[in-house]
């Protein structure tokens, strides 16, 4: 079970949505802060830095040593991507939370794991209605807007849409409220961000081993 609710605590969760090679992957990297912070992740690919695992025991004592530390930790799930191991994972990782700590929460390729458009699996449901009050910031990624379950649209804060395939183009355009023109018209590795009703425009370019996101006037 999750500890130390505080219903005062920020809805935080953003959804990262674009076709492959778009940038998700490295958007997620130039937004979440690289150490210094709790991060749990599925992160099936390993595009992230941090521990993998792929064993759920190890991965579930990573876990409970790492709330009980008291420390920053990066703990990262890149084992099997069935239904019913992703359940178990978001069941775990709500028990991880602690309102007095923020946790980022990361979901590579969110599609993978949504059944349907419709109502979220019951764990997932859970962890995204419930994660704010326990300080838990959920990053999703997806490349298909359209297959992932609506209850992430209901929960999210923030969107980071970028180059989009044409077959998403209409839906992704009204979601942005930008027109398909617009949207049909972006690079990979720019992003409009939406939240709420303010939309900012967003370049990520590479330093070195360093990652700048620039807003961008339009
Ligand atoms: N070090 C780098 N310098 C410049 N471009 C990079 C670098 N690393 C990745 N990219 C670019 O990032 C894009 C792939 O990003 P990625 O986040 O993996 O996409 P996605 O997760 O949306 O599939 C490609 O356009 C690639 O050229
Ligand atoms: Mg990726």
């Amino acid at each position: 079970m999750a500890f130390n609710p505080d219903t005062s605590l920020p809805n935080r969760h953003r959804l990262v949505l674009g076709a492959t090679g778009a940038g998700k992957s490295q958007l997620i990297r130039a937004v979440i802060p690289a150490r210094g912070i709790r991060m749990i992740g599925w992160d099936p690919d390993e595009d992230h830095d941090g521990h993998h695992f792929d064993n759920r025991a190890q991965f579930a004592r990573a876990v409970a040593r790492g709330v009980s530390s008291g420390k920053p930790f990066r703990l990262l799930w890149a084992g099997a991507i069935d239904l019913k191991t992703w359940e178990w994972w978001c069941a775990l990782v709500f028990t991880a939370l602690d309102g007095r700590t923020p946790t980022e929460i990361l979901i590579e390729e969110l599609a993978d794991v949504s059944p349907s458009a419709g109502k979220a699996t019951p764990k997932f449901g859970e962890l995204i209605r419930r994660a704010r009050k326990y300080n838990g910031g959920l990053t999703m990624a997806s490349q298909r807007g359209t297959e992932i379950s609506k209850t992430v649209y209901t929960q999210a804060a923030e969107y980071w849409i970028g180059r989009q395939e044409a077959t998403d183009i209409p839906r992704m355009s009204r979601l942005a409220a930008v027109s398909e023109q617009r949207l049909a018209a972006v690079e990979p590795l720019h992003y409009l961000c939406k939240r709420g009703p303010d939309i900012t425009w967003h370049r990520l370019k590479f330093e070195g081993q360093r990652r700048i996101l620039t807003e961008l006037t339009e």
